[in-house]
């Protein structure tokens, strides 16, 4: 466990108002547990570039570490009835999901037995899986159904012909696979996690939006453009006014789970001395953040209220109704601030209150290149019936996330502008080492602490 060093990075940090703070002034009371989680001192040593670019470390993250952990593999929105499959493919593997008459949810191995044709090629509803190729067929519980001429096959029994199957759990509506048997359950893999999205029901959210794009830039590398808030003073800088970027709290949840907060509503520590008042904070706030304000909305903050409490309030009654729900008991915090979580190895959804961003990143074929993908997940009113499901809209190499996303998009649009020249400057670097902030950075350093235990861990059965 990443508990083992306690020594503590709280005393490093930016001067301003921290996160703890904000939410000791909070109007409604915060989580205990958002306040007591703690960022432990785990080194500062540099990372090699080659964990980046070598084809030889990629293979070994395809080997060790794929199989191993639970991935986030759909929602369970995408599979609302029995015999809907989902496909979801990576490192190597392609696994179809598959919605079962008892409701429970299985993975198949997506490849048929006879000459090893791949079943489906697309998320879809079936009756059977039937190989376009010659026509084997199975059951929707992964059973052998028919084998054309199958007096052709004296040589094959019918049960060791049922699909291959990897492991299926689920929390919140997302379903997790794992193609080894064994090692921990999703609940323990998970640890904190529930708990802490208890309040903000996962489960009754729903994917409003879903948006990919193709991003020249080793998987890792692209994850941790989203890790850490010290690239906001010089990767967006129009959001400083109303973000506290280097308040954030970053916060080690067991080796899988790791969290930063981002508080909103308040002026970066890098500008202090910019004078802006709260309804200048605002303005800014309205302007640049798309993800818990509406489009083109103004706000007038009242004299002796700040710009983080008057935004509390109006998205306490705006999600309020959104959710058809009474949450006046959220925290101006949990109304406005970034929760972003992020669990080993690819999936990084978001908490609080708003409309939730979830984040999964797929090495796409190589070490230089990824499948980013950004849902949307808005919460339905109790009683009301489930919209239509969305399916991930492919963004084309010249098209940008602002055209799906709108601001929010263009955000992300900044994030991905340093991405591919992180890649080539890794690969051109001439000391092949990075250097990470003890604190601002520490779930980078997490986050490839816990990758090396799979590495270093050859498993059962490979040789060395
Ligand atoms: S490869 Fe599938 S039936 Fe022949
Ligand atoms: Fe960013």
């Amino acid at each position: 466990m990443v508990a083992n060093n306690t020594k503590e990075l709280s005393a490093a940090r930016a001067p301003g108002v921290s996160w703890d703070e904000l939410a000791e002034a909070d109007s409604r009371p915060v989580p205990e547990y958002l306040k007591q989680g703690s960022c432990p001192d785990l080194g500062s040593e540099p990372l090699s570039t080659e964990r980046y670019t070598s084809p030889e470390f990629f293979q070994r993250e395809n080997d060790r570490m794929w199989p191993r952990v639970w991935q986030f593999a759909a929602r369970e929105e995408e599979l609302r009835n029995p015999g809907d499959v989902v496909v979801y493919e990576n490192a190597g593997r392609s696994y179809a999901l598959t919605r079962q008459q008892d409701g429970s949810v299985r993975a198949f191995f997506n490849v048929c037995l006879h000459r090893g044709r791949k079943l489906r090629t697309a998320d879809g509803k079936v009756g059977e899986f039937r190989c376009p190729y010659h026509g084997w067929t199975w059951n929707i519980d992964g059973s052998l159904k028919t084998i054309p001429s199958r007096w052709d096959f004296k040589h094959l029994d019918d049960e060791p012909l049922n699909l291959p199957e990897a492991e299926v759990a689920s929390w919140g509506g997302f379903i997790f696979v794992r193609e080894e048997q064994g090692g921990p359950s999703l609940k323990e893999f998970l640890g904190e996690l529930p708990l802490h999205f208890e309040r903000w029901l996962p489960e009754r959210r729903y994917t409003t939006a879903w948006v990919a794009k193709v991003v020249p830039a080793n998987w890792k590398a692209t994850a941790e453009a989203f890790m850490e808030a010290y690239h906001v003073i010089a990767t967006h800088p129009q959001i400083m006014p109303f973000t506290g970027d280097a308040n954030s709290k970053y916060s080690l949840h067991g080796d899988n789970v790791n969290l930063a907060i981002t508080p909103f509503g308040t002026t970066s520590p890098h500008l202090h001395g910019a004078g802006l008042d709260e309804q200048a904070i605002m303005d800014a706030f309205l302007r640049y953040n798309g993800r818990v304000v509406p489009k083109d909305s103004t706000i007038e903050v009242p004299a002796g209220v700040t710009a983080r409490r008057a935004m509390g309030d109006f998205n306490r009654r705006r999600f309020s109704e959104m959710a058809g729900m009474d949450l006046d008991h959220a925290s101006d915090a949990e109304v406005q601030d970034a929760f972003t979580y992020n669990v080993f190895p690819n999936f990084s959804p978001w908490g609080g209150f708003s409309p939730a961003v979830v984040y999964r990143w797929r090495p796409w074929q190589d070490q230089d290149h990824t499948l980013m993908e950004v849902r949307i997940l808005g919460l339905v009113p109790e009683g009301e019936p489930l919209p239509d499901v969305v399916r991930m809209q492919m963004l084309e190499p010249h098209q940008n996330w602002a055209e799906a996303l709108g601001v929010l998009g263009s955000i992300i649009d900044q994030d991905m502008g340093n991405l591919p020249h992180v890649q080539a400057g890794m690969k051109l670097s001439k000391t092949k080492k990075l250097q990470l902030a003890n604190s601002q950075e520490v779930r980078i350093r997490h986050f490839h602490q816990t990758l090396d235990k799979y590495l270093a861990d050859p498993g059962h059965g490979e040789v060395e």
